[in-house]
């Protein structure tokens, strides 16, 4: 139940004490604070963020660039078949189409990115050859898939057996409610965590990573496949640079998973680096972007889930989420495998 006195006590709890919801592994220690000089760190959206993390400071660790460390980080999820709402085997959209939105932002405001773009299992390295070898910041649909092939990217079904099931078994109802609910259906039913999908366990929605390497840079990548069944043609948050993507060299990163439509609304993720901009933590500019959701949509919100995360320029972490159950994953020359569990506005999990 989701009711003002758990929206209270959730609040009052402020940022004392996270909210221990997730039952895997957690960091053993204090959230990630500043970095000394010279040292590198890479985070990530969700407990899958850990696998990403790994490649990505395969990057990282040796010393090599946080722009490459992204890219190369958030195509592990965009390449995991058992991931339902990141690349190849995500969901379709309502009339069967794997349709994957990704955006990539470097610290000096260079950014790439596509939108609905299709049959291409890496949708990330697209939007990096946007951002490298276009004057433009977003292609979409036809025209992002036709720069793709020039590029040498090839073509390749994404809709996997597993995956067109499930959409079959959904066009049985094909119940469907713009904006809401695919994202939290069986929230609670996986540990306390959004899945992103109606009917199933274990899709956790968008891949949102930040990374600082030991030369101070700060890069950022974001990649979906977005809403399970949404209407054709709809683009959620991650593609749009300020909505689910946002780094700035002298601030930090932020990134944003969740229902898309809420975070675009309010430019969550600028947002939340103009937060930090004005001195907030990470973890309080998050907060903040996060409740100024639930106070323009209260009711809404008590079905939704939105989730932050950021790293300002020293390596500071923090994150904030509407619904219990957001985790991420952070990765740095002491550990690459832990998972902290985010504060959320709301402390019972929906169900
Ligand atoms: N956050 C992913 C989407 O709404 O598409």
């Amino acid at each position: 139940m989701t009711d003002r006195r758990s929206f209270l006590k959730a609040s009052l709890l402020g940022a004392a004490a996270p909210v221990l919801a997730w039952s895997g592994k957690l960091f053993a220690g204090p959230v990630p604070g500043a970095l000394s000089t010279g040292t590198a760190r890479v985070v990530s959206t969700w407990d899958f963020g850990v696998a990403a993390n790994q490649a990505a400071w395969a990057i990282l660790g040796p010393g090599g660039r946080a722009l490459d460390a992204v890219e190369k980080g958030v195509q592990v999820p965009e390449s995991d078949l058992k991931n339902h709402s990141v690349g190849k085997g995500g969901y379709p959209d309502r009339d069967g189409h794997v349709t994957l939105d990704a955006s990539i932002m470097d610290a000096d405001g260079n950014c790439g990115a596509v939108a609905a773009l299709e049959n291409i299992e890496h949708p990330i390295s697209v939007a990096r050859r946007v951002m490298e070898r276009t004057p433009h910041v977003l292609l979409v649909g036809a025209g992002a898939l036709q720069f793709a092939i020039a590029q040498g990217f090839k073509q390749q079904n994404l809709l996997t057996p597993e995956a067109e099931a499930a959409w079959h078994e959904w066009l049985k109802t094909a119940h469907y409610q713009p904006s809401i609910n695919s994202e939290v259906r069986d929230y609670g039913k996986s540990g306390g965590q959004a899945t992103g999908m109606p009917g199933g366990a274990g899709n956790h929605d968008t891949i949102g990573m930040l990374a600082i390497d030991a030369q101070g840079r700060l890069a950022g990548a974001c990649t979906t496949s977005g809403m399970a069944w949404k209407m054709r043609g709809r683009v959620g948050d991650s593609p749009i640079i300020g909505a689910g993507l946002y780094v700035d060299g002298e601030v930090g990163g932020a990134t944003s998973t969740g229902v898309g439509e809420e975070v675009i609304r309010n430019a969550g993720s600028f947002l939340v680096v103009e937060l930090m901009r004005q001195g907030r933590s990470p973890h309080e500019a998050c907060k903040e972007a996060v409740l100024r959701i639930v106070k323009r949509r209260r009711e809404a919100s008590k079905t939704i889930q939105v989730g932050f995360l950021a790293m300002n320029r020293a390596g500071e972490v923090g994150a904030y989420a509407i619904q219990r159950g957001f985790t991420y994953a952070v990765c740095d020359a002491r550990r690459q495998d832990a998972v902290l569990p985010s504060e959320s506005v709301y402390a019972t999990s929906y169900s």
